[in-house]
């Protein structure tokens, strides 16, 4: 193999407005074409290369591969761009609920006003769980990890709706997608409340999505809960920040677990497993706790210190990002939330909060955080605004699960959707032993 193995150049313009780029692989010149999208780097289609060249690519972690084309969501890492199908995070943060985001995210455009009282509508009408998915949790210890319950859980959704389960109909993808959305706030509450030990509350559909959402996890049946607008307004800026993010690991994992075909739950509740990892959907949780062990501004050069010591595994959680690389725009939208939050309780003097804002602010300025690119990500801030609503950090990972749905079966149905849509099967670089004889046990 030459040096020039990974040497591309531009060829000329050709067919369909797409350009080559020339692999050079032992002196032998392979065109692989070369597509554009609407906006974001152009990509090179490398589906022929096995067949030209005998060689696959090699990319673990896929930081160089696009899994799939997607029209839901956009990041531009280096200028700290979210655009959910081509609306700024800010504007939708500010001038949009939850539940108009997702009607966006799913059908590509925002509603109007009678197109979003019909999809409020639809949600809530699918907010109930089937009486007998309620005997589940008591099967789970009431000390399990809400996300062990809400993969269980949500996975047990696939044997309740066999009358919408044929994914090559659209009808029926649909019917799954608003499910979903609908009942995952009651799943997570649930999960929440069998923790504790208290009732379950059934929703109540005069509430908004996110007001019934806290009813239903601090609410109790003997009395009223009355939710406060300006935390329900912080919860479901929180739901909308976290909607979607194109192809993040968990939806990914949504997406190949959903290339074989499964159905919609089960794909949904691989992208709950997947989440549930600290370096993703887990980091809210890590980053609170990591406060928590800090525990004051005094120790945080020590704790910097640790981050950047390469033989100690710890981490500053809640900060860097695969894709932002400058800075995160939901991590700005949370920590203006967070203002917001503690003053409307009265908690401006929070100690973690003081201390994550002392953290954020020495990080900022280390030569290493700032060499390395690493920002304060969305999760920095969403804990302590989790913790001042009262959302215990082990539902932080839980919410977040909620708000993804969104984005989860979004990204499912175009997957489903697009008819050149293949079985994932990514390859290897095997390293393994070379094939050989098993010996006789006495002769090992
Ligand atoms: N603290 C200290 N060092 C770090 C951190 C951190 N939080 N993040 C990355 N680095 C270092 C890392 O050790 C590596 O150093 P070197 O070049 O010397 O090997 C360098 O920065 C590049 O990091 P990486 O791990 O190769 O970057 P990545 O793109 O593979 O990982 C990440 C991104 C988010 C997994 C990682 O930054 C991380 O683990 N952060 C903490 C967990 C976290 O907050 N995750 C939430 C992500 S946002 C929510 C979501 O979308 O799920």
């Amino acid at each position: 193999m030459t040096g020039e193995f990974f040497r591309f150049s531009d060829g000329d313009a050709t067919m369909n407005t797409q350009r080559n780029a020339t692999l050079t692989v032992d002196g032998k010149n392979i065109d692989l074409p070369v597509y554009s999208g609407s906006i974001g780097p152009e990509v090179i289609d490398i589906r022929q290369l096995y067949a030209k060249t005998g060689m696959f690519t090699f990319d673990p972690g896929f930081m160089s591969t696009a899994a799939c084309k997607s029209a839901i969501t956009y990041i531009d890492g280096d200028a700290g761009v979210l655009l959910y199908r081509g609306y700024p995070i800010e504007q939708l943060a500010q001038n949009c609920d939850f539940l108009e985001v997702a009607f966006l995210i799913l059908k590509g455009e925002l509603p109007n006003a009678r197109e979003k009282e019909e999809f409020d509508t639809i949600i809530k009408r699918h907010t109930m769980v089937h009486e007998q998915l309620i005997r589940f949790y008591s099967g789970f210890r009431r000390d399990a990890h809400p996300m062990a319950v809400l993969v269980g859980v949500v996975g047990a959704l696939s044997a309740f709706y066999h009358d919408a389960m044929d994914i090559s109909d659209e009808y029926h993808r649909t019917v799954s997608a608003h499910r979903l959305i609908a009942k995952l706030p009651n799943i997570v509450a649930m999960a929440y409340k069998y923790g504790r030990g208290e009732p379950f509350m059934y929703p109540r559909n005069d509430l908004s999505y996110t007001a019934n959402f806290m009813r239903m996890m601090f609410g109790n049946p003997c009395e009223d809960y009355v939710p406060n607008p300006v935390l329900v307004r912080a919860l479901d800026r929180i739901l909308i920040l976290h909607a979607d993010h194109e192809q993040n690991a968990s939806t990914s994992t949504v997406r190949l677990a959903g290339s074989s075909g499964a159905n919609p739950f089960a794909c949904i509740s691989a992208g709950i497993a997947c989440l549930w990892g600290p370096a993703h959907g887990g980091a809210n949780e890590a980053c609170l706790q990591m406060l928590e062990e800090i525990g004051d501004v005094s120790r945080v050069g020590e704790y910097i210190k640790r981050a950047k010591d390469k033989n100690d595994s710890f981490k500053l959680m809640g900060f860097g990002h695969r894709v932002y690389k400058n800075f995160d725009p939901r991590a700005k939208l949370m920590r203006e939330t967070c203002h917001e939050v503690l003053n409307e309780l009265g908690l401006h003097d929070d100690r973690l909060f003081k201390l994550a804002v002392a953290l954020e602010k020495i990080a900022l300025e280390d030569e290493y955080f700032v060499s390395k690119k690493l920002y304060p990500n969305v999760d920095f801030y969403s804990g302590i605004v989790q913790r001042a609503l009262g959302i215990p950090t082990q539902l932080f990972t839980g919410i977040f699960a909620l708000a993804r749905t969104v984005g989860w079966i979004a990204q499912w149905n175009e997957m489903i959707s697009d008819p050149e849509q293949k079985i994932g099967r990514p390859r290897q670089l095997f390293t393994g032993a070379e094939q050989r004889n098993v010996p006789p046990l006495d002769k090992r």
